[in-house]
């Protein structure tokens, strides 16, 4: 396109004015209001729909849902995700104000608590377009205050919080265009800071066709070509009560297990059998932790899913490997594609032409594509025999080779075949600007529920629903992990995520963060990125900086593409394996507090990584951090993030806090202060600079070859006082497996305040703990004292005055029972 044709096109675009909507028949009811909406003059993309109905629905105290849609049609309406139905009556009190505006139409909503606007969609001559909703456009924009911080709008590579001035697109891809550019997964739910108070709130667009959120620096656009405006608002307060919120809506994480938070090993090219034993026996030769290896999809015959290369992986002496693996209990994860090899007497293939299961094509055929085995199908996840098909696949493969979890990969869905020609596209507008078939199904094709131009960012999260039923059949009782490399909101109540294929570079390990924290945000708490890279030759720098900030992600997996150096920590040098060795120990240490924190999330939704605002949001110093991060409510970790650095700059908040590897106080908080310091912290190759927040108490128990050897080592606690000599923490122990827990778990709660530890016991049921009595305890920013007593008993002690660390050894208290510690 011509340069000033381009120009004009832009320029009449954005000044175009559309006042939108007259609103008519306005109706109060029990729970809400109900209106019709008039065209009052037509938008960019005709033909606009004449007449709309407005629902508003009060939910909750803290929730409300605005939907508008054409009344004279079938309209599609996004399945699975939402938890929650309309209500016949407004709760008794409400956290928020709604008052609208009738010619042009506009609602706005304000937070009743602090009287901050949430959603203001009124009309701005020249400025801001009232609601525009045609057959294939919907646009509605929400005005901002300015700056806005605002973040969310996944998935993609972005900055934490988001950059403003920006398009974020939503449609789930599986190639990387750029940075803020849309990727493998969709999360149309935006979190923003009010930045007078440091309240937070979400607005949460649930639609799942291909759509542009644009966020300008006073205004936030939604602009989809498909579905209609579902549009809950969460008027917040903290952000985990705003994670909570969202999460009502979507469902809460699934609940890990505890394996999955130990250290875990793959490759693209393990070339054999040998290849992957070799790498579990070198951990164990160099007795570095492991608990799960995974394949990719060197495994398969042909790149055919559930099939074993008969040369290099042949399924007899396969099945003895993971027995051996079973045997030091290690796990076993293998990968599945949807794409399914059209190849007959192929029995995944056969069974899915059997039960029809196929993504059908326009003309009504399956639909084809190109996947890692050629030619393929995709089954349709929506189709009420998927299940079927699925179980039947996984079940006989799990038969085969005992596999413990699943990581499901391809699933945007990827297809090899470019359709797109010349980048052609069937729309009047184009969300992402890119031709919307690029590498997928085609957007014309048929899925059972709906056409893939509705679904199709919904083929990952599908896949994993449907994924999830057949392992609770398989696995009963147990819990087990599906890592989707698509999701869409609400994938945390079904499966976890990692965040695909990274580059081998300081820059992308930096971009883990923000990613992370998104996920969090997402309610998808366990998720991690290819520890060392994907992409590209790690170098054993990058490698041992990576393994040091990636022994605290959720999920810790190194990965490495195919032809690439290894980059298995033994892979290095012994300084290097031996720096990565005790990350990874250290890891396995603070197990018991991860456990802990993974059960804040199932139970309370709370994140696992939190950005430094959470809990600062009055500090506005936090506000634009994504170069370090806090783990769970006690530890801040700052990552070496660049090539040949042996020190790190960041930001301390206003806190009590102590240097984790010496016990040695950093910082002391000052009062009637919102700020605290930028730091420099030398960190030489071997260390990483890892702060505990005073105040907090952490449960661990030494590392050892498995989480489940870890958990038969006596427990230790860590007590980091603050200012006022006190700290609280908790600790929660259940079978690590089961996925109905019922009474079967632990929960004690810690509390230092004058001179004394105790333990609040809710429950004590998993006996197993009073096998690992606590052993140790060890005491940050404690004065000199002069005695010590445990439980009535005195003690001995180590007090180290320079350090002010206090450690008592030896002990032997049950935790399942009451714990007294008292000095003087
Ligand atoms: C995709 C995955 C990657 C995997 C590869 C081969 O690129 O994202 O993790 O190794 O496919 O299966």
């Amino acid at each position: 396109m011509n340069f000033f044709l381009l120009c004009f096109l832009l320029v009449t675009f954005s000044f175009a004015y559309t006042p939108g909507y007259e609103l008519s028949n306005f109706k109060i009811s029990p729970s809400g209001f109900t209106g019709d909406l008039t065209l009052l003059s037509p938008g960019p993309y005709p033909p606009s729909v004449e007449t709309l109905k407005l629902v508003v629905n009060f939910q909750t105290q803290q929730r409300l849902r605005i939907q508008i849609f054409d009344p004279s049609k079938d309209n599609w309406q996004v399945p699975y995700v939402s938890q929650v139905n309309n209500t016949n009556q407004a709760p008794d009190e409400m956290d928020y104000d709604v008052t609208y505006t009738k010619n042009p139409f506009s609602l706005k909503v304000v937070r009743t608590s602090d009287d901050y606007v949430l959603l203001d969609t009124k009309p701005i001559q020249n400025q801001i377009n009232g609601l525009i909703y045609q057959k294939q456009y919907i646009e509605w924009t929400n005005n901002l205050e300015a700056n806005p911080i605002v973040f969310g709008l996944g998935e993609r590579r972005s900055k934490f919080p988001l950059d403003l001035n920006q398009v974020y697109t939503h449609f789930a891809i599986d190639i990387n265009h750029g940075f803020n550019d849309n990727w493998y997964g969709v999360h149309p739910v935006y979190y923003q800071l009010n930045k007078n108070n440091g309240k937070f709130h979400a607005l949460f667009l649930l639609n799942s066709n291909p759509m542009d959120v644009v966020l300008n620096d006073t205004s936030i656009s939604w602009r989809t070509i498909g579905g209609i405006i579902d549009l809950f608002v969460f008027t917040g307060g903290t952000i985990y009560e705003t994670m909570a919120q969202y999460q009502e809506v979507i469902g809460k994480p699934y609940r890990a297990a505890y394996w999955h938070l130990g250290w875990q090993q793959c490759r693209w090219g393990y070339k054999n059998i040998s290849d992957v034993q070799n790498v579990v026996d070198n951990y164990n030769k160099y007795q570095i932790p492991l608990d799960t290896q995974w394949t990719d999809i060197d495994t398969m015959d042909n790149y055919k899913d559930f099939t074993f290369n008969p040369t290099t992986f042949p399924k007899t002496e396969f099945k003895e490997f993971t027995d051996s693996l079973h045997a030091q209990h290690k796990h076993y994860i293998p990968i599945i594609d949807p794409g399914i090899k059209i190849e007959s007497n192929y029995f995944a293939y056969e069974l899915g032409n059997e039960l029809d299961i196929w993504v059908k094509n326009s003309a009504g055929a399956p639909f084809f594509g190109q996947v890692w085995p050629g030619y393929t199908y995709f089954p349709d996840f929506t189709h009420p025999k998927a299940k079927e098909y699925w179980k039947t696949l996984f079940e006989q493969y799990h038969k085969d080779i005992g596999y413990d979890s699943i990581w499901i990969d391809m699933n945007e869905a990827s297809n090899f075949i470019e359709i797109c020609k010349d980048n052609e596209h069937n729309y009047p507008y184009v969300p992402g600007g890119r031709c919307l078939n690029q590498r997928t199904i085609t957007l014309e094709s048929e899925q059972y529920i709906s056409s893939a131009f509705n679904t199709h960012s919904m083929y990952g999260y599908t896949e994993t629903i449907v994924t999830r039923e057949a392992f609770n059949e398989i696995f009963p009782g147990k819990r087990t992990a599906i890592i989707s490399r698509s999701t869409f909101a609400g994938q945390g109540k079904h499966g976890q995520h990692w965040l695909g294929d990274n580059y081998s570079t300081f820059e992308w390990m930096k971009e883990s963060i923000a990613g992370i924290i998104h996920f969090n945000l997402f309610g998808v708490p366990l998720v991690g990125a290819d520890i060392c890279g994907f992409n590209g030759e790690t170098t054993e720098e990058l490698c041992v900086r990576w393994s040091q900030l990636g022994v605290f992600y959720p999920f810790t997996r190194n990965h490495n593409s195919v032809n690439m150096r290894s980059q298995e920590p033994f892979a290095f040098s012994e300084d290097a394996r031996n720096t990565i060795k005790s990350f990874i120990e250290l890891r396995y240490y603070i197990l018991p507090y991860l456990y802990t924190t993974f059960e804040s999330a199932a139970r309370d939704s709370m994140p696992v990584w939190r950005a430094m605002m959470y809990d600062y949001p009055e500090d506005s110093y936090t506000w634009y951090l994504d170069e370090q991060v806090m783990v769970g409510d006690s530890f801040l970790i700052f990552p070496v993030l660049e090539e040949g650095a042996t020190s790190v700059e960041g930001y301390v908040p206003n806190d009590d806090w102590y240097n984790y590897l010496t016990g040695e106080s950093v910082m002391k908080k000052l009062e009637n202060q919102v700020h605290g310091l930028h730091m420099q912290f030398l960190a030489s190759i071997d260390t990483m600079p890892i702060l505990l927040k005073g105040g907090k108490i952490i449960p661990a128990q030494p590392s050892a070859l498995t989480t489940y050897e870890a958990r038969q080592n006596n427990f230790e606690l860590i007590v980091a006082l603050d200012s006022n000599s006190e700290a609280s923490g908790w600790l929660y122990v259940d079978d690590g497996e089961s996925i109905e827990v019922g009474d079967n778990y632990s929960e004690i709660h810690f509390n230092v305040a004058n001179n004394k530890l105790t333990s609040t016991i809710k429950k004590d049921k998993y006996d197993p703990l009073s096998s690992t009595p606590l052993h140790l305890l060890k005491f940050f920013g404690m004065g000199p004292i002069t005695s010590l007593n445990v439980n009535g008993k005195s003690c001995q002690f180590d007090y180290n005055a320079k350090t002010k660390v206090l450690t008592v050894s030896n002990l032997n208290a049950n935790l399942n029972s009451d714990l007294v510690v008292e000095w003087d």
